[in-house]
């Protein structure tokens, strides 16, 4: 199993480019089910939930065709619309299909995701949702069985905001009979990045990036060329990772208007932060002041940013509560941190971080992406070595993180 080596105690500097967002990539791809032209997506990462997707897509009759950050996909000859407990068991996000098979095929055969490290994270809103909508669904050994010979449109309320359910719904509309409402509707980016993708291969939405959105079914979509948008959560984890080295760094690609909780608390902790353009420019200087930080959804404070901020507080100066409201088992790097000398008291959804003057390398695991990359945070400012295990959750959502890392300055190594 692969480890990262990291030697802590040097500042980050220098200027680092943004790949495209995993969260945006893994439903756009999907909505490549939805046409039988070719939809042509650029700047998507080279990432192994992407791989994943692409050959969940694959075994389904997709061709794809990848160079460099560019993709193809050619939905035209789609022929078993299923996916198999083993690839959904490793990426959740492959629930993504559901709502575009359904929607286009008429039936679908989608393993249901199980328990997940972070919670137990189910899916039966998207399920009910596709009812609403005329689907027929059962759950057969351990697969949701949907069928519907057309879905028709409906007015569909979400008791909790889900990113991914809004999208599965969003693309089952999109081909629907007559007009979808979803209320209480995710307004992350991601979500209206989606909609760009599918508003250019001819859908009808309107209201993305509001909890109300509107789609009106139209009979078929055609091809269509999308660039992917910049990930908000890589480029918020080199701002926090910036932060608490003490250093200097600028971001290109990427965008501020999409990430103001975040450059807010790391204003609060007392980094200097410019933007203009696809840039963003951060400076620390000293030690970061402790900042409190409650998750919820978009545009509020994002979960997943919740483990790096947690690693930033580990050594500033004073106290701060970390409130996690969206996942009810996203602390499980508080163990981890703790190894490192970290004080973090947890009660219930809360935790308490005490600042300390220093953390000291150790070997610590890393037990899910988030939490991976608080470690590599923790690791760059702790004193000697740390080493971090299990890092293939690091490459599941970090496009070559330590080739990015080592261009800042970090003393960072893969051991194979
Ligand atoms: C997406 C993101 C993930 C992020 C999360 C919250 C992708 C691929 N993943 O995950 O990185 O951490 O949003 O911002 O975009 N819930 C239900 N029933 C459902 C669906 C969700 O109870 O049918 C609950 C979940 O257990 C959770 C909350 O709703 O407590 C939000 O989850 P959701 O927004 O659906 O997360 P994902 O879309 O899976």
């Amino acid at each position: 199993m692969q480890k990262l080596a990291i030697q802590g105690g040097t500042p980050l500097h220098g200027e680092v480019r943004i790949s495209g967002a995993k969260n945006a990539a893994l439903p756009i791809m999907c909505a490549g089910l939805l046409t039988a032209d070719t939809l042509q997506l650029s700047n998507v990462p080279e990432l192994h939930d992407v791989s994943t997707m692409r050959k969940l897509l694959e075994q389904m009759g997709v061709k794809a065709c990848v160079r460099g950050g560019e993709m193809a996909l050619y939905g035209g000859q789609v022929d078993k619309p299923e996916a198999p407990y083993d690839m959904v068991k490793t990426m959740r996000a492959s629930v993504l299909v559901l709502g575009p098979l359904v929607a286009r095929f008429g039936e679908a055969r989608v393993s249901l995701p199980g328990g997940c490290a972070i919670g137990s994270r189910p899916v039966d809103l998207h399920i009910k949702g596709l009812q609403a909508m005329g689907a027929t669904i059962s759950i057969e050994h351990g697969y949701i069985h949907a069928q519907a010979k057309r879905l028709k449109g409906a007015r569909i309320f979400f008791d909790i905001v889900s990113v991914t359910g809004t999208e599965n719904l969003i693309m089952a509309a999109a081909l629907a009979d007559g007009v979808t409402v979803l209320e209480n509707a995710a307004r992350e980016p991601e979500v209206v990045d989606l909609a760009h993708c599918l508003r250019a291969m001819g859908a009808k939405i309107s209201g993305d990036g509001t909890d109300t959105i509107t789609v009106t079914g139209v009979d078929e979509l055609h091809g269509a060329a999308h660039r992917i948008m910049p990930d908000r959560i890589e480029s918020g984890t080199f701002l926090v990772t910036a932060a608490a080295t003490g250093g200097s760094i600028t971001l290109t690609d990427t965008r501020a208007d999409i990430l103001e909780t975040v450059l807010e608390k790391l204003g609060e902790a007392g980094a200097k932060i410019s933007a203009s353009g696809d840039r963003i420019h951060l400076e620390m200087n000293g030690r970061p002041k402790s900042v409190n930080v409650r998750t919820a959804p978009y545009p509020a404070f994002p979960t997943d940013m919740q483990a790096q901020f947690m690693a930033l507080n580990c050594i500033a100066n004073g106290s701060a509560m970390v409130v996690e409201t969206i996942f009810e088992n996203r602390f499980m790097h508080v163990q981890e941190l703790r190894r490192l000398g970290a004080q973090i008291e947890v009660e219930g959804n809360t935790s308490v971080v005490r600042g300390v003057d220093h953390l000291e390398g150790a070997a610590v695991m890393a037990t899910d992406l988030r939490a991976s990359a608080c470690l590599v945070i923790a690791g760059l400012v702790a004193q000697g070595e740390t080493v971090i295990d299990r890092i293939y959750h690091l490459d599941r959502g970090y496009e070559h993180i330590e080739a990015k890392l080592s261009q800042l300055g970090a003393n960072i190594r893969r051991l194979k």
